[in-house]
């Protein structure tokens, strides 16, 4: 089975094709006018989407070796995310699988994010304990069986990506802070500067990054004012390690409570190495095992949408109608 997967729910005009659960193309054209804004401006982002997306859609088809009218099934991100944005894929998807007269299908961007892990393992199967991190989402979720998602906790305030561009900015280290904050990290000392880690000692399974985001703030201004010795990459490798402590420890905990042995983490975040290896370190003392999508599938990418898709497929789900809308604020909490 072909699926065509797009996502265009926030910055990144992405386009992928799987062959059954195996990724054979993923075109991403990411956007750069927002850097100036140090954020994403949703005019912007909808623009540069519909100037994109035919040569994207081109390049994935020949990346697949594949023609348009192979594909069996169109997958593409209805919500959340921007409006405008999604806008622009969902209806593109839509028309094309409409003109084609292929099946189609409405997709959760968040399933997307957790379906990537197939690309790492295509065995993957539930019931799995699945977080998603990345700019727009800290959330936690138990896969009992396929298509359930419970929600086990969630941020109650910023998403740790966005904890990571935003204290990238502070430490002017540019946009996206993911990869900034990282690679400053490396060259810094963990213990450096002494941030608490968020939540610890609470009873249930939610997150929390404003306070060690303002924490990170005080500790600039003081840095600043020369009352502090800690240098840029100490007080990134710091923030690092606790909001890595707190993904990990909250995760884990939701593990045992719910007696998972297998976690999947995906999103932007998951790119990042210190928190694979932690996550390594922390899953193989309880013998469980964890999954991370492979590299250049845990950003925004449209290879998740289509091995979701495929999964949706392959399980029998009616589906969607040609004249379905965008979600911009779909919960993914089912079953
Ligand atoms: O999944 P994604 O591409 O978009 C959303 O759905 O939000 O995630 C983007 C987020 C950004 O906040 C970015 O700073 C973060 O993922 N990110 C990282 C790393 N690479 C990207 N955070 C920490 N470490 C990284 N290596
Ligand atoms: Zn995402």
């Amino acid at each position: 089975m072909l699926v065509l997967g797009i996502d265009t729910s926030c910055d990144d005009t992405a386009i992928g094709v799987s062959r059954d659960n195996t990724v054979i193309s993923n075109i991403i054209a990411s956007q750069v006018s927002h850097e100036a804004f140090g954020g994403v401006m949703p005019e912007i982002a909808s623009r540069e989407h519909l100037m994109a997306i035919d040569r994207v859609l081109e390049l994935a088809l020949e990346e697949a070796k594949i023609n348009l009218e192979d594909v069996n099934v169109i997958a593409a991100t209805r919500g959340p995310g921007l409006a405008g944005s999604l806008l622009v894929g969902f209806t593109f998807a839509r028309a094309l699988a409409f003109a084609l007269q292929k099946l189609f299908y409405a997709m959760h961007h968040l399933e997307g994010h957790i379906q990537a892990s197939l690309a790492s393992d295509p065995n993957l199967e539930p019931p799995f304990l699945a977080l998603v991190v990345s700019g727009g989402h800290t959330h936690l979720f138990d896969v009992p069986k396929l298509g359930q998602y419970v929600l086990v906790g969630a941020t109650k305030d910023d998403a740790a990506g966005e904890a990571f561009d935003k204290v990238a900015r502070l430490l002017e280290l540019g946009f996206p802070g993911g990869p900034a904050i990282s690679n400053a990290a490396k060259l810094g000392d963990v213990r450096g500067y002494p941030f608490s880690v968020p939540m610890q000692g609470q009873k249930g399974f939610d997150f929390s990054y404003s306070g060690i985001k303002n924490a990170a703030r005080l500790a600039v201004a003081a840095r600043a004012r020369g009352e502090i010795q800690a240098s840029v990459n100490d007080i990134a490798a710091s923030f690092q390690r606790v909001v890595i402590e707190s993904l990990v420890n909250t995760t884990t905990r939701a593990a045992k409570h719910l007696c998972r042995d297998t976690i999947v983490v995906s999103g932007g975040v998951a790119a990042n190495q210190a928190l694979r290896e932690r996550f390594e370190t922390v899953v193989a003392r309880e013998s469980w095992r964890v999954l991370f999508p492979p590299q250049g599938l845990n950003t925004d990418n449209g290879a998740m949408i289509a091995l979701a898709g495929f999964v949706r497929a392959a399980r029998g789900d009616v589906p969607d109608s040609f004249v379905a809308g965008v979600e911009p604020y779909w919960a993914l909490a089912r079953g």
